[in-house]
Parts: structure tokens; sequence; C-alpha cells
């Protein structure tokens, strides 16, 4: 991605490593857009937290910031003996496989660190082996998501006004995106086309989030409020949704992403209007059957309470928006059933929900 800062444009990735302080380098996504900082975690448990948090979040993203996360524990271990080793990278990653339970991506990373680490390897070995498959990791989501973009282009067509919920974009990923990825990919082809963004509540990635990437990338968008979108598919004012996804069942088509999500597919389904999902190969779940299975995060009340902005002095404020004696209840995603998917866009091609599984060889990567 390349941001605006101080007048200049330069390159970042949401999540990256720090080989030589062993700290995994992250934007911190809780102050954007009103500041661009970055946050260094020097611990596994930092790392897990800052999962938690939400300072970084996104599917790509916290699959990239679990798997340096278990690289970062690897190469901390300062013990001498193999069982010892184990032990600890075991307490590293139940910890890191905790710090959210939706985002399948999380584990699927993980696990790759692991399975690069196998072997008759010395504890040096397997320490420079997790860092490399990290960073093949983080490497593969980029790649990913430019695979997508490639593939999705053709669906974006000179004129339309698309509409996407929570933030598939380059915070949700090391870079690109993956709803936004076929967007870029048509700006660069020279296509004119307009963005609404849900401001998906509790958390506001929409709003606060994608809003600010595609300012910063030029592309005309406006936000809208989350109810807006029935009117404006009512109206002839939504030609195509994308959005991303946490976990998309290879064996069933059902798709987990962001409160609303399910929402908007059934709106975008009783108007006739095409509803895609942009996924990396990372955020496919090859083992769940059913939709019921998959664990659906429950968040804190108070994000559904309160709002968080900041005043006209720039300080951070929270303030409480519903009555202070009322409980919420936070569901943090949502499944959408393969019937109210036109297509998935995967870095191998667009595929309907219930192709998944007859190409998963081709998609098991
Ligand atoms: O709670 P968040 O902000 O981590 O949720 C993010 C989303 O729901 C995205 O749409 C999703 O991760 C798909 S894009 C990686």
């Amino acid at each position: 991605m390349k941001v605006r800062v101080h007048g200049r444009r330069r390159h970042y990735r949401t999540v990256d490593f720090d080989a030589r302080t062993n700290e995994v380098v992250l934007i911190e996504q809780r102050k954007l857009p009103h500041y661009f900082e970055f946050t260094r975690t020097r611990t596994v448990q930092q790392t897990a937290r800052a999962i938690t948090n939400m300072t970084v979040r996104g599917a790509g993203a916290i699959g990239a910031t679990a798997a340096f996360g278990l690289a970062q524990a690897a190469c901390a271990f300062t013990g001498k003996t193999e069982p010892a080793f184990a032990r600890h990278l075991l307490r590293a990653y139940d910890t890191l496989a905790a710090s959210r339970p939706t985002a399948v991506d999380l584990v699927n990373a993980m696990n790759k660190v692991r399975a690069a680490m196998n072997g008759d390897h010395t504890i040096a070995q397997q320490q420079r082996f997790a860092l490399q498959a990290a960073r093949q990791f983080a490497d593969d989501d980029v790649a990913h998501c430019q695979a997508i973009g490639r593939h999705g282009v053709k669906l974006i067509k000179n004129g339309m006004r698309v509409l996407t919920h929570c933030n598939a974009g380059w915070l949700a990923f090391v870079d690109v995106g993956s709803a936004t990825a076929p967007l870029y990919a048509a700006q660069a082809k020279g296509k004119s086309f307009h963005v609404f963004c849900d401001e998906t509540r509790p958390r506001s990635q929409g709003a606060a989030l994608t809003a600010w990437e595609l300012a910063q990338q030029g592309v005309s968008h406006e936000v809208i409020a989350d109810n807006a979108a029935g009117h404006l598919m009512q109206r002839g004012e939504i030609d195509l949704v994308i959005v991303g996804s946490d976990r998309t069942l290879g064996r069933t088509g059902e798709v987990t992403n962001k409160i609303g999500t399910y929402t908007k597919a059934v709106l975008a389904a009783r108007h006739r209007i095409p509803f895609y999902v942009a996924i990396p190969l990372s955020t496919i779940d090859w083992n769940l059957k059913s939709g019921l299975e998959i664990p659906i995060e429950e968040r804190e009340d108070e994000e559904v309470l309160s709002a968080w902005g900041v005043d006209v002095r720039g300080r951070f404020l929270q303030v409480r928006v519903a009555n202070p004696a009322s409980a919420a209840c936070n569901p943090a995603f949502d499944v959408t059933p393969p019937d109210l998917i036109t297509g998935i866009i995967t870095p191998r091609g667009i595929f309907g929900p219930k192709e998944l599984w007859r190409e998963r060889k081709r998609l098991n990567g």
C-alpha cells in the first residue's frame, strides 16, 4: 500500500517482522484514520494481545501476525532441550490460536509455520525455518490478493457502483486486500467506478479503514450508514457487492464474514444484484461440515454501547451512545449461505460456492 504521510507517498505493509529485534511490526489500526502509526510487539503474549484488541485485524493480517508470532516465540527460546522447545512452541501456538476464534487464516498460517519446522532439525534450524515460513506466508498473502485482483477485475465495469462491507482491503491483509483487489486492478486499467463503504458498526471498519484506504488510493467513494444499503439497492443505485471472508467452508460454500454481511446478501438477492466474496486460499476451511460449527466471536458489550473517535483537538474519545443501564449482544461475524452468493473470487479463478469442494485440489494451497 502507498500511504501519504507528511506529503510523501511511501510503500508499507500492514504486518512485518524485524528479525534484528525479534519484534512483530504492525500498523496501529485502532488509531486510523486519524493517526498513521506503527507499533511493535516484543513477546508472543503482546502479539496475541494485539490481535485480540484489534491493533491488527482482518483475516489475512491476523494470519500473518500469528505466523510471525509463532516464529517470534521460536526465536525467543533460549533453552537447550528439544522437549522444552516443543512445550514452549505449543504454549505459544495455543496463546495465538485463542486470540481470535473465527478467522481460520490464523490457524492455517501457524500450521504452515509448524509444518516447515517438522523433521530432524536442530533448534537453531527450526528457528530459522519458522521465520522463513512466516515470511513466505506474508508474501503469499500479497501474491494471492494480487491474483484475486487479476481474476476479479472483469467484474468491474465502467460507471459501476460497488458496495463493500467492513474492511477487506490493504489493512485486512499484508497488502492489496481481497475485496479491494479487483477495484484497485480496475483503477489501474483506467476504469471509473464508485464505492459505497458500509459504516460497519460496532467497530466502524468501513467508515474508518476502507474509506481511509480508498481516499489514500484516490478511489471515488462514500460512507453509508449500515441501514442505507437496502434503500440504495431499491433505487437501482448499487450494481455489485464484493466482500471478504474470515472463514469459507470448502465443503458447503458457506461464508463467514463481518456481522451484517448476511443481511447485505439477502438484500442483494432480493434486488438481483450480484454478490461476490473475495478470498485468498488461507481463508478456506476444508474440515467443518456446517456453518453452525463455525465459532462466532462474541465481543464486549462496550463496542455496541459506545462509539469512538477524536474531538476537534484530535484527542481520542469514547462516548456512550446507548442507555448506560442496558447490556448488549455483540456477535462479530455471521454466516452467509451459498445460495445467496454469486461467486467466490480466489487466486485461482472465480467459482460458484458449491464448486469449491470439486476444485479442492486446485484450491488447497
Ligand atoms: O473484526 P475484523 O475487523 O477483524 O473483521 C474483518 C472482516 O470481517 C473482514 O471483512 C474479513 O477479515 C475479510 S477480509 C480479510
